[in-house]
């Protein structure tokens, strides 16, 4: 998570703060809104206020410019107080950088993450939702998540009453309050090249010390969103994650080879412990093996 220092803090958010601190029984927050509506800035602060007083965890649902784990991620990072273990953070694969045509895997994936912080010991979960919130299909997405987490808070950032149709669902639910924030005139605003370009850099990051290396998958489990012509060129330069038995991301490659008939993967990716990695989750996404590395050939 990154530092939000230069940001004066918001009237708006310190109320905001109050309001879970002093209503019992608090655990999860959902934090929603639009594309560039300051929602992550406002986690941040939740995140960092409410950690001085007790466990917190952050949960960061983009896939797209995760602030956690790298592209294709959502992720779970622990925070303070001191004497709490802070933890690695967790992390979910998607299987792209978007949560459109994705969005089973966002919904488990964000309840695992929300679940494992709650089994670990953490008292508040604030959950930073990604920005797929406005078309129809996103609306319904939300609709189910929402559902399904039964946050205790849902604080809507939004502007005007764009949200107010999705939250109306939830106005007289027995067990969800909800907070609106109107957006802040000083949030900024990112071109889609902008976040493109972001995502590039993030992938460029991670793959850094990236290596081609030969794996042993025999008796690995394997799903995803494989391609539907498969065969081993099919899967060339494909986002790949592998997990660990609890299906949590161990490492996220790009696939340079894949021969199921000889149990064996080649997949593009950071070091790893080989042990640690229980399945294989294909993802959709094709990533230029040649804008990585050089090694790989
Ligand atoms: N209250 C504020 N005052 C000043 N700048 C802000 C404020 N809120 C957000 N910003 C700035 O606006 C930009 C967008 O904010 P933020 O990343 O929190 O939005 P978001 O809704 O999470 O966007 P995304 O859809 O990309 O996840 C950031 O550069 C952030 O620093
Ligand atoms: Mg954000």
């Amino acid at each position: 998570m990154k530092a939000s220092h230069a940001i004066p803090i918001d009237s708006r958010w310190i109320d905001l703060a109050s309001a879970i601190r002093e209503r019992p029984g608090v655990r999860t927050v959902y934090v929603i809104g639009a594309p560039d509506r300051g929602k992550s800035v406002l986690c941040r602060y939740l995140a960092g206020a409410l950690s001085r007083e007790s466990p917190a965890a952050y949960v960061d649902c983009d896939p797209g410019q995760s602030s956690i784990g790298p592209p294709g991620t959502i992720g779970m990072q622990g925070l303070g107080p001191a004497g709490v273990p802070a933890g690695r953070p967790l992390l979910y694969f998607i299987g792209s950088t978007s949560p459109r045509g994705h969005t089973l895997a966002c919904m488990s994936g964000v309840k695992r993450l929300a679940g494992k912080a709650d089994a670990l010991g953490y008292k508040i979960i604030i959950i930073d939702s990604s920005g797929f919130v406005l078309s129809r299909a996103a609306q319904e997405f939300q609709y189910h998540l929402i559902d399904l987490l039964e946050p205790d808070v849902l604080a809507a950032i939004q502007r005007g009453n764009e949200l107010e149709a999705l939250l109306g669902n939830f106005a007289v639910h027995p067990g969800i309050t909800i907070h609106r924030i109107p957006v802040s005139p000083a949030v900024a605003v990112r071109t889609q090249r902008q976040r493109r370009r972001h995502r590039q850099s993030l992938f460029r990051a991670y793959f850094r010390d990236a290596f081609a290396q030969d794996l042993d998958i025999s008796g690995m489990g394997m799903h995803g969103m494989t391609p539907a012509a498969a065969g081993p060129l099919s899967y060339r330069s494909l986002l790949t994650a592998m997990c660990d038995p609890e299906n949590l991301a161990v490492v996220l490659g790009i696939t340079v080879s894949f021969h199921p008939e000889k149990e064996r993967l080649s997949l593009f990716a950071p070091s790893f412990h080989h042990h640690d990695a229980a399945s294989i989750q294909f993802g959709s996404l094709y990533l230029d093996l040649n804008e990585y590395s050089e090694r790989t050939s």
